[in-house]
């Protein structure tokens, strides 16, 4: 079962990589919905395909505060992190909580490679070929008791080593949080790579989120701790500034940022052929994910 995406890209915007391109003509692309995975076809080719940004344009232009605010800090900075035996801590409404090395975490799950809509809360947007697996899969090895709701997720604090974090720009540790039927959806990813390469320091080393319907705020990159909870977790821009920006953050053109609109955004990359494009409700993913929000007031639970 294939899902056509709506795509309002073209060839011309972005310079493709030809290795990529070449073996994407027989990878999976984009996964379908959670009735598809049940039936074990996690992964449908699509007919209208989304065309990725450049190696360079995904790891030169970031957001990554904790080496810096300007989009390039990241790249220029993210070397000093050490990701050597990177450990996650994984506690709470567990059955098996503990520090879980990269292995544990990955063991027996096999990588996919998925082409994402990326849709930043600023107005610019990307498409990235991602690495990785879902996170519900990572979230059942350590047992997820019935009373839990909430997944709440922590970045790395080492300032020796994270330039930004000598500054109070956020309240540290960086700290982001998903509802459990938001964690559970296959659409949500934990990243461990791009174009088939580790995932470089500025997207996020070694293990970051990816949840392609939200802001890309939510997405938070190098992961320590994951905790189970039964009460929505504090999150770091909703800490910053409530009022512009919300706990779900969901990619929706009709609700609007209070300094500016989010009916379009500016594609990166193109050179002379970048331009703007009109951001889709879900960015895109609507058919996979509206359902999660059945009765709720998108206006009010931005
Ligand atoms: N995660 C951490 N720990 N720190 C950050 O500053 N920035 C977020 C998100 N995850 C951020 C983070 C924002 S605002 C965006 S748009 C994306 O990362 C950017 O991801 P990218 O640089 O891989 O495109």
């Amino acid at each position: 079962m294939a899902y056509r995406w709506k795509n309002t890209l073209s060839p011309a915007d972005v310079t493709p990589e030809e290795h990529f391109l070449n073996r994407r003509a027989f990878m999976a692309g984009i996964v379908g919905t959670g009735a598809v995975a049940a039936t074990g076809a996690a992964h449908a080719m699509t007919d209208e395909q989304l065309i990725p940004n450049t190696w360079e344009e995904i790891t030169q232009y970031n957001n990554f505060y904790e080496f810096g605010t300007g989009k390039t800090d990241p790249a220029s900075y993210a070397s000093a992190l050490n990701t050597d035996n990177w450990t996650i801590k994984i506690d709470g409404l567990v059955d098996r909580p503990g520090e879980y090395s990269m292995d544990q975490l990955t063991e027996g799950l096999t990588t996919e490679e998925r082409i994402y809509r990326f849709r930043c809360v600023e107005a610019w947007a990307m498409v990235i070929p991602w690495n990785g697996f879902e996170l519900k899969d990572i979230l059942e090895k350590a047992g997820v008791q019935s009373g839990a709701k909430y997944v709440a997720f922590e970045t790395l604090v080492r300032p020796s080593e994270m330039r930004g974090q000598r500054l109070p720009t956020l309240d540290w540790p960086y700290r982001e949080g998903l509802r459990l039927d938001e964690a559970n959806h296959p659409l949500t990813m934990m990243a461990t790579g791009i174009y088939g390469k580790p995932m470089p320091n500025q997207n996020g080393a070694p293990i970051r989120l990816v949840v392609p319907w939200k802001y890309g705020f939510k997405s938070i990159k190098s992961i320590v701790r994951i905790t189970l909870t039964d009460e929505e977790p504090p999150t770091s821009w909703n800490m910053a500034n409530a009022r512009e920006y919300g706990f779900y953050s969901n990619v929706n053109p009709k609700v609007d940022h209070p300094r500016w609109s989010q009916a379009s955004h500016r594609v990166v990359g193109g050179g002379l052929f970048a331009k703007r494009e009109d951001t889709l409700m879900f960015n895109g993913y609507e058919k996979e994910v509206a359902s999660l929000y059945d009765g709720m007031d998108l206006t009010k639970f931005f």
